[in-house]
């Protein structure tokens, strides 16, 4: 089985929901706690292997590469005054030389395009794909846990969560093959559909497709049909639905919290979640926090 060595992350998107902030700051680089939402991400795709990052990038968000790259003043003034473990914590994030590619969507023609982008640099070997909107606090890193059902099946994986019926619309919604459950591999089961946003009351299951994900490369030759799905956008669902007419597909349904950083009341959560869970951090938060909830 060939191991997952890339990740696609498709960061052209243009953040309306965390807008005024997120205008001249892209998105991901907004601030959880005290590091941009796209150090979660890299670090959770570190721990489960990853060897190359590809970021699909677009107009305003040259500050994603620079993020990746050493600000000398900077390190040099941080050194002079002492401050090493600020430093360190800076340079914990920059890539090994030839760790991320970074590519540019010229139009913002959806999801599957941005992933149809990353053909080259991927080449023909499985390879996952990150949402960099959705922090995932977990034991096991999530992408490591679709790594794991991926070396038990192979084939596809995508991470999966369950949501309530009303949220459906919102999201990528798979279908679960009926009694799939026989193998023991805890929540990973055989899937028999997909379908992005679909209209309330008729998803085909509370699943929704999480962000995280594991394709064979065959999927770029579906996607470059450039066909145009839910809101007029080429979707990376529509993609899979297609190609789960020849191959295998599972569904993880893994351990862990979604924190979904491109909405704002996600993004606020995920501040207070990760900054109550962090040693230096907890006592400190609690106290400021509780008599605002009281
Ligand atoms: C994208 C995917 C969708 C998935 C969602 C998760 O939608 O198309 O399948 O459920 O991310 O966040 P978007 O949020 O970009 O509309």
């Amino acid at each position: 089985m060939r191991p997952i060595r890339k990740a696609v992350l498709p960061v052209a998107g243009l953040g309306t929901r965390v807008l005024p902030g997120a205008k001249t700051t892209p998105k991901e680089l907004l601030n959880v706690v005290d590091r941009p939402i796209l150090s979660y991400i890299v670090e959770e795709g570190r721990a489960a292997g990853i060897e190359h990052f590809v970021f699909i990038t677009g107009r305003g968000k040259d500050a994603i590469p620079d993020y990746f790259d050493h600000q000398v003043e900077l390190e040099l003034q941080l050194r002079a005054k002492g401050k090493i473990e600020m430093l360190d914590a800076m340079l914990a994030d920059l890539p090994k030389p030839g760790e991320m590619s970074f590519l540019r969507q010229m139009s913002p023609l959806g999801l599957g395009h941005a992933v149809w982008c990353a053909r080259e640099v991927i080449g023909d070997e499985p390879f996952a794909v990150m949402l960099p909107d959705v922090i995932m606090d977990a034991e096991r890193p999530v992408m490591a846990q679709l790594v794991d059902a991926y070396h038990k099946v192979g084939g596809n994986i995508i991470g999966v969560e369950a949501v309530p019926e009303s949220e459906t619309h919102k999201y990528g919604v798979i279908a679960p093959k009926p009694h799939s459950g026989g193998h023991a591999l805890g929540k990973l089961v055989e899937m028999t559909g997909m379908v992005e946003k679909p209209p309330p009351g008729t998803a085909p299951s509370n699943l929704s497709i999480a962000g995280r994900y594991i394709l064979q490369p065959e999927i770029f030759a579906v996607l470059g049909r450039h066909e145009t799905g839910a809101g007029g956008e080429i979707q990376l669902t529509d993609a899979m639905a297609r190609m789960l007419e020849t191959q295998d597909f599972h569904a993880l349904e893994y351990a862990g919290t979604t924190h979904d950083c491109g909405d704002k009341i996600g993004l606020l959560r995920a501040n207070v979640a990760l900054a109550l869970k962090r040693p230096d951090l907890a006592a400190a938060a609690r106290a400021a926090l509780e008599p605002l909830l009281r």
